[in-house]
């Protein structure tokens, strides 16, 4: 089985080809970073004709890489949501077209089972484990028990953790993507100088909080009273990025007895998503697992930020378990992955 896979839901446009044995054939990413570093962040409507603009030149080039034409395809997945919807509804009408000209079964995608399904494309990772994951627009901790079978545990009451490190390293003045710039200041930096909160820590339950340490580096920064230097913005990025691991680990730790309770021992602690090339969110976690006698996953960065392989996956994933999606399926800006967990508690909080 050959899948062509498309995602478009934020600010990466991209296409892949997977076979049935796990083999990513071609996978290429456009990032649309430089066409929204002047605005320092994601611009909707920016993306969404960026998308346009780079998605057949792209879907073509996986096909070549993959040395195949549209006759060797057997399945076409695209993103359906959730993300930015002018985005996501270029990438699956694409998806559908092609589907629709070529006579080949659609598969609408949700973004956030591609994440999840992802550790399955790279390392076979069997049913259930666990999977923190964290990036940009999310930032959840979910069982893994099947196909379409999520059980979210926890998720932000306000912002993702990529977006705490992108507007962390906004008010340092260390540019965007915030994630890359800190990690890379952290590294010189003393983390005990400016002792920032460690949000939810200790707290029950495995849900997330990044905006009052958001907040209490904007005002670390405006008590210096100049522009960070250097030095200072090595401490501060050092302080945050520990204060972040060590609430994404003690959520994580809540998490995985829960986990254990309800599913035994023996399965996988799995970690997703852009922030998880974060080298010391990496540590935490691995140490948190051996304490708890769990393997641990992280696969490789290219499957861990946004690209089209892991949507190409899950597309494979559902057609083995012989669905198939109708082309009038809506693109979807909100797509929680468990529909029974309760909203995230704040407006504005992410699915
Ligand atoms: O998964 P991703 O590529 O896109 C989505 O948001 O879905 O994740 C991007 C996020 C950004 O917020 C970026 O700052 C963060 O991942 N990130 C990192 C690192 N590399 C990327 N955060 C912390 N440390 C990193 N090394
Ligand atoms: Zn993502």
């Amino acid at each position: 089985m050959i899948a062509l896979g498309i995602e478009t839901s934020c600010d990466e446009t991209a296409a892949a080809i997977v076979d049935g044995d796990r083999r990513i054939l071609s996978s290429v990413v456009a990032s649309q970073l430089d066409r929204h570093r002047l605005y320092g962040g994601v611009v909707p409507e920016v993306a969404a004709r960026a998308h346009l603009e780079l998605l057949q030149g792209l879907v073509r080039q996986a096909l070549d890489e993959a040395r195949l034409d549209f006759d060797g395809l057997d399945l076409v997945a695209a993103t359906a949501g959730p993300g930015l919807i002018g985005g996501v509804i270029v990438g699956s009408t694409f998806g559908k077209a092609l589907s629709l000209a070529r006579s080949l079964p659609f598969l609408a995608i949700n973004h956030l089972e591609g994440h999840a399904l992802s550790p399955r494309l790279s390392d076979n990772v069997s049913f259930p484990y666990l999977l923190l994951l964290v990036s940009g627009g999310h930032c959840q901790l979910l069982a893994v028990e099947g196909v379409g079978r999520y059980r979210r545990y926890g998720t932000t009451v306000d912002d993702a953790a990529g977006e705490a490190f992108d507007k962390a390293a906004k008010k340092l003045g260390l540019g965007f993507p915030g994630g890359p710039a800190i990690e890379r200041a952290a590294k010189t930096g003393d983390a005990t100088r400016f002792p920032l909160p460690r949000p939810m820590l200790g707290r029950p339950g495995c849900d997330f909080s990044f905006s009052g340490l958001k907040t209490a580096v904007a005002h670390a920064v405006d008590a210096l009273g100049h522009a960070p230097t250097e030095p200072e913005q090595a401490d501060l990025a050092a302080s945050f990025q520990e204060s972040v691991a060590a609430s994404l680990a003690d959520r994580t730790k809540n998490a995985l007895r829960r986990f254990t309770d309800e599913h035994g021992s023996g399965h996988a602690l799995v970690v997703a998503g852009g922030v998880a090339a974060n080298t010391r969110l990496r540590e935490v976690l691995a140490e948190l697992a051996r304490t708890h006698h769990t393997g641990f996953v992280a696969p490789p960065l290219a499957l861990c930020t946004d690209n089209a392989a892991m949507i190409a996956w899950a597309g494979i994933e559902r057609r083995i378990l012989g669905e198939e999606d109708g082309l009038d399926v809506a693109p979807r800006p909100r797509w929680p992955l468990d529909a029974e967990a309760p909203p995230a508690p704040y407006a504005g909080a992410k699915a």
